[in-house]
């Protein structure tokens, strides 16, 4: 286990109905003047949009709206230039993770003079600057965003989608299982393998130990088990509540204290999102089998074996629960009806491969960090099986 520092300040609040008698006081105790930061839609269809509304009544509200999936840069510019002209004092994001990833970005924008593009390829810089505070509203269990410092931002011009961290994570966070009954079937599965996916990048480290493993387990068989049902049954409270609270314990620093967090189908996947414009669940639920398979080797069998074991309830010799482990993952994922290839999701010709796959070793230190560490020949590798 290596040496670590654990902090995390975000303020859960967490069931049905808790931004009634909540919110209000939540972002009022940071200033007067709001920007109220969501999506595509979704929260007015729902009727969570004029909830939010009722509840900020005495307060100055600006509204930045259609922060898009894979959430682009231009969305972060407009919310710099909205915090700044109105000076505003809170940000209160409600929605799915790229709603939120880009509040933060812009909560930092504030105390940044020109363009907000510098802080996403250097977060070297977000940690000098001051951070607004954000208080939010998930609606779609994924990312863990809610509980973390990271953002990942799209820039389409120049085909990159690029992680970010600033200072702080969100102040407050509201987590309300019941706001996620709307989440469709194609985006509550590719949330449930998000969350697979966090925890896989995290399990397989070289310097993991048996304490983050044994949490880590548990995660993973509560994802294992509740997304089906909240596929079939989507009002399903507790089926929602397991997805919700696994999302946010799956990323929010806990669970990788001590170890190296070289992380590999992540910096992979966002490639393909970056060049193709996918949805992130998706694309990892295509490569994380792929990537299992290419990384299985003597060495790092007993690791496979025992998430075999763990996680999978597998029995039998090493080379068996190993191998039925990566079998039982691509099953899983199938089952949550998502394509399991890259055609699948449209993506048919490999004239990007060489280079994603440069930029995935560059950005994600593959090479140095990854569990096994990969050149851009085995990344385009894993591409051309998927
Ligand atoms: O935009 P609206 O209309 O709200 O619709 C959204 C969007 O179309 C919809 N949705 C959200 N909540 C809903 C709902 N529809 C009905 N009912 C609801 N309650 O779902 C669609 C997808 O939303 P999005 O926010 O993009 O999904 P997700 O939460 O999966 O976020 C994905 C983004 O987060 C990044 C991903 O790369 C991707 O850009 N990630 C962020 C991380 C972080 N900050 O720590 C880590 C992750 O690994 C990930 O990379
Ligand atoms: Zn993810």
């Amino acid at each position: 286990m290596n040496n670590f520092k654990f902090q995390n300040k975000t303020a859960i609040q967490f069931g049905k109905d808790v931004i009634d008698n909540a919110l209000h006081d939540a972002v009022a105790q940071f200033g007067q003047n709001v920007l109220f930061v969501y999506g595509g839609g979704s929260i007015k269809k729902s009727g969570l949009y004029d909830r939010v509304m009722s509840k900020l009544a005495g307060l100055t509200v600006v509204e930045l709206s259609d922060i898009a999936p894979n959430p682009k840069i231009a969305s972060v510019r407009a919310g710099q230039d909205l915090v700044k002209a109105h000076d505003i004092d809170v940000i209160l994001a409600v929605g799915g993770g790229s709603v939120i990833d880009a509040a933060k970005v812009i909560a930092s924008s504030k105390f940044y003079d020109a363009d907000p593009w510098d802080l996403v390829l250097d977060s070297g810089k977000r940690y000098q600057l001051d951070q607004l505070p954000v208080v939010d509203i998930l609606t779609l269990s994924a990312t863990g965003t809610e509980m973390n410092v990271g953002s990942v931002i799209s820039n389409p011009e120049t085909h990159q989608k690029l992680g970010t961290g600033g200072p702080q994570s969100p102040a407050v966070s509201f987590l309300d299982p019941t706001l996620t009954y709307t989440v469709s079937k194609w985006q509550t599965a590719a949330g449930a393998i998000d969350i697979f996916s966090h925890l896989t990048e995290q399990y397989f480290d070289r310097s993991a130990n048996d304490v983050t493993s044994g949490m880590m387990a548990g995660l993973y068989r509560a994802v294992i088990k509740n997304a089906p049902i909240a596929l079939a049954d989507p009002d399903n409270y507790d089926a929602r509540a397991a997805l919700m609270w696994a999302s946010t314990m799956s990323l929010n620093g806990l669970v990788n204290v001590g170890n190296i967090n070289g992380w590999t189908v992540h910096p992979i996947e966002h490639e393909l999102s970056a060049y193709y414009d996918i949805t992130h669940g998706v694309g990892l639920g295509i490569l994380t089998p792929r990537w299992m398979q290419y990384s299985l080797s003597a060495e790092t069998l007993p690791r496979f074996a025992q998430f075999g074991r763990e996680v999978w309830d597998l029995t039998g010799t090493d080379e068996v629960v190993a191998q039925g482990a990566i079998q039982a993952t691509f099953d899983w994922i199938k089952a949550l009806d998502v394509p399991t290839t890259l055609p699948g999701v449209g993506i048919v010709d490999k004239t990007h491969f060489e280079v994603m796959a440069e930029s995935a070793v560059k950005v994600g230190r593959l090479a140095q960090a990854a569990y096994v560490p990969m050149q851009a020949a085995d990344v385009v590798a894993i591409l051309s099986a998927a």
